[in-house]
């Protein structure tokens, strides 16, 4: 067992113990991304709440606030962020041996959806998941940026441990819809991202309300502000309450982010609310 370590299972230790210190000390951890000013995680447990969206639009209303933003599809087995853009294979292209970054809507942005036909399954293991993600980051001309977006996959496995061993991950967004089934799952990613001292920046509430066509009525079809209480109960942001609407659906089926236009200011408002946080004065 690994003196001092306070990860659940984590792979410094063969028991799958939980002690109680700060980082998994036999894991090597470094900065891949040095000319990234902040790096922020888009995170939840649960699959399908939303991280893709909320990280492609958040990306764009950044960019639009006038930041140089990166963002990268660190979910390698279920990439989003090349459909999401319309970006395609074809579209990148290398400067210096490295690859360029596909830049769609002011974003940089890197997926394997990009590098990979989409249709194929990509059946990896350990240490190619691994390769794939630190190539993503470093063998790609990401240039300066002030803030790095990183679209992550559901859970807390092995591409988060690979992000988080590779880049200095400097905080955590967490995604969750309002009801507890997704607050679960949400409360084992801020506690995996907590043990590797990253810090939280706040929560987003997706799928907060729909108000349909016919009454002005919002319905709180996952519940109501389940994910709101549990930032409030827990003292981090809620960095905004996105309704359920067709039209950010369509968004990304249209392959044009919602942000670009945004007519209620929503990722612009969640944008606003994260440069604060990052930058107090
Ligand atoms: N606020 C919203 N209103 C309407 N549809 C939404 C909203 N947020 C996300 N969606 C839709 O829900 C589906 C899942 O969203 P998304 O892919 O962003 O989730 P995810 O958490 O990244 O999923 P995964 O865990 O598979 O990576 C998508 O079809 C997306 O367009
Ligand atoms: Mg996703």
């Amino acid at each position: 067992m690994a003196d001092g370590c306070s990860t659940e299972g984590c792979s410094s230790c063969s028991s799958g113990e939980t002690h109680s210190h700060s980082k998994p000390s036999q894991v090597e951890y470094k900065n891949l991304l040095p000319t990234a000013k902040n790096i922020i995680g888009i995170a939840s447990g649960k699959g399908g709440v939303g991280k893709s969206t909320v990280a492609a639009n958040v990306a764009v209303a950044l960019t639009k606030l006038g930041y140089k933003v990166g963002l990268l599809d660190a979910d390698v087995f279920g990439p989003s962020i090349s459909k999401m853009f319309g970006t395609k294979i074809g579209d990148v292209t290398v400067t210096d041996k490295k690859m360029d970054p596909v830049e769609m809507h002011g974003v940089k942005t890197m997926s394997i959806g990009n590098l990979v036909d989409p249709e194929r399954a990509t059946i990896w293991r350990g240490p190619l998941v691994h390769s794939a993600v630190t190539q993503m980051i470093s063998d790609v001309n990401w240039g300066d940026i002030d803030y790095f977006i990183l679209d992550l996959p559901p859970g807390t496995g092995d591409i988060q441990l690979s992000i988080v061993q590779s880049l200095k991950v400097d905080w955590v967004v967490a995604v969750s819809t309002p009801q507890e089934m997704s607050l679960i799952d949400v409360r084992k990613a801020i506690d995996m991202f907590q043990k590797v001292n990253v810090k939280v920046l706040g929560i987003v509430e997706n799928m907060s309300y729909f108000v349909c066509d016919s009454c002005d009525k919002k319905h709180y079809i996952f519940g109501d502000s389940g994910a709101k209480k549990y930032a409030e109960q827990k003292n981090f942001e809620l960095l905004g309450q996105v309704p359920l609407i067709d039209k950010i659906m369509n968004s990304g089926e249209e392959s044009v982010p919602y942000a670009v236009t945004d007519e209620d200011h929503v990722y612009e408002n969640i944008a606003t609310n994260m440069v604060k946080i990052m930058n107090p004065k």
